[in-house]
């Protein structure tokens, strides 16, 4: 699978920088919520699901960290170490997050509130429901 990046404006002047985003301007969802993932343990790997219908942007904003994409077909691993990128995680596509730095901040932009209804957390599962709709697109 081919990942989404989007660069994000860096305003920068003598005095430091500044990324703004914006929901349907920046970024392709109005957002609903923000988290963030810091203090990881070394050799910590998180994520490990996809979502039904949950649309994300992930943002390194400090420190690095790397994430397997996989859309049931073909994975993609992703090295977020630029404030100034965001990750586009659509829906159906499992992720892990892994090689966190000790000082990495995972910003994420979320298109819907909390739900753990739309998780799916069992790999096998996520192939079947993947295999499924590829047999509605047939
Ligand atoms: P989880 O999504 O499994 O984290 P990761 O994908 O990084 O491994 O969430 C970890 C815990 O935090 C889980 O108990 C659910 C809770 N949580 C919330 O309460 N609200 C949220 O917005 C998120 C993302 C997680």
């Amino acid at each position: 699978m081919e990942p989404v990046l989007y660069p994000l404006r860096k305003i920068e002047n003598a005095h430091g920088s500044l990324t703004a985003i914006e929901g349907l301007r920046d970024i392709p969802f109005e957002i609903k919520r923000v988290y963030y993932i810091y203090a990881v343990a070394e050799g910590a790997r998180r994520g490990f699901h996809a979502h039904h219908e949950l649309r994300q942007v992930l943002i390194c904003v400090h420190g690095s960290c790397k994430v397997l994409l996989d859309d049931g077909v073909t994975k993609a691993v992703v090295v977020l170490e630029d404030p100034g990128q965001g990750l586009y995680i659509g829906r159906m596509v499992w992720r892990e997050m892994f090689d966190f730095s000790p000082d990495a901040v995972l910003l994420v932009l979320a298109s819907d509130y909390y739900d753990e209804e739309d998780y799916i957390r069992s790999y096998d599962e996520f192939l079947s429901e993947c295999g499924k709709q590829g047999d509605l697109i047939d």
